[in-house]
């Protein structure tokens, strides 16, 4: 079935859908105001949201992506990060933004897209949240930030030839 991806107003944004990315209310309504919010719908249904905060000139950041859990390993969220990456790469971006813990599959999820690990905030998940947060058993302590350059943003990174291939 074909997803079908847009912006809504951030007053719209699916809340529930978005605790499922970041599990504190208090902080996703503290970035909603001056943020982009799109959702993926699926036969009307909204199956997946994403949430982008602009940051410095050309910088944005993701702030969370979602998808309801009975529909998720189906692709939609590579459909959407897909699109999203797309969405701001045709607005002019030089480069996108995320923060997310140091182990897990989120962390290959953003790889697999080119984001590639810029610096580490030690301590973040325990100085921001009150309850801790657990992720296959184990205690998000830390968070990586991870960042996507944009191929014609001048400081984008020139992809190394794979040694013994053509
Ligand atoms: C991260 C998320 C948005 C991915 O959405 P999705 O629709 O499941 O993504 P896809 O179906 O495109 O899966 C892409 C890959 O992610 C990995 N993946 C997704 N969900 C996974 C899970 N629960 N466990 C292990 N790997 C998972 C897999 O490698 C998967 O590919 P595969 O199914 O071919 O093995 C979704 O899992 C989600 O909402 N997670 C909870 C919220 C969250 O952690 N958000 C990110 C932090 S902001």
């Amino acid at each position: 079935m074909s997803l079908l991806i847009h912006e809504v107003p951030t007053a719209e944004a699916p809340l529930e859908l978005l605790l499922l990315a970041d599990p504190s209310e208090a902080k996703i309504r503290s970035y909603l105001p001056g943020a982009k919010c799109f959702v993926a719908a699926t036969a009307g249904t909204v199956v997946g949201a994403c949430v982008v905060k602009p940051l410095a000139a050309g910088a944005h950041e993701l702030m969370s992506i979602a998808v309801q859990p009975d529909q998720q390993r189906l692709g939609h969220g590579t459909a959407l990060l897909q699109w999203i990456i797309g969405y701001f790469r045709d607005s002019g971006a030089r480069q996108l933004e995320v923060g997310t813990g140091t182990f897990g599959y989120q962390l290959a999820f953003y790889q697999r897209h080119g984001f590639r690990v810029a610096s580490i905030v030690p301590d973040f998940f325990v100085r921001n949240y009150p309850e801790p947060i657990f992720e296959d058993g184990i205690r998000l302590l830390d968070m990586l930030r991870l960042t996507l350059r944009y191929p014609d943003d001048p400081a984008a990174p020139t992809l190394p030839r794979a040694e013994g291939g053509r």
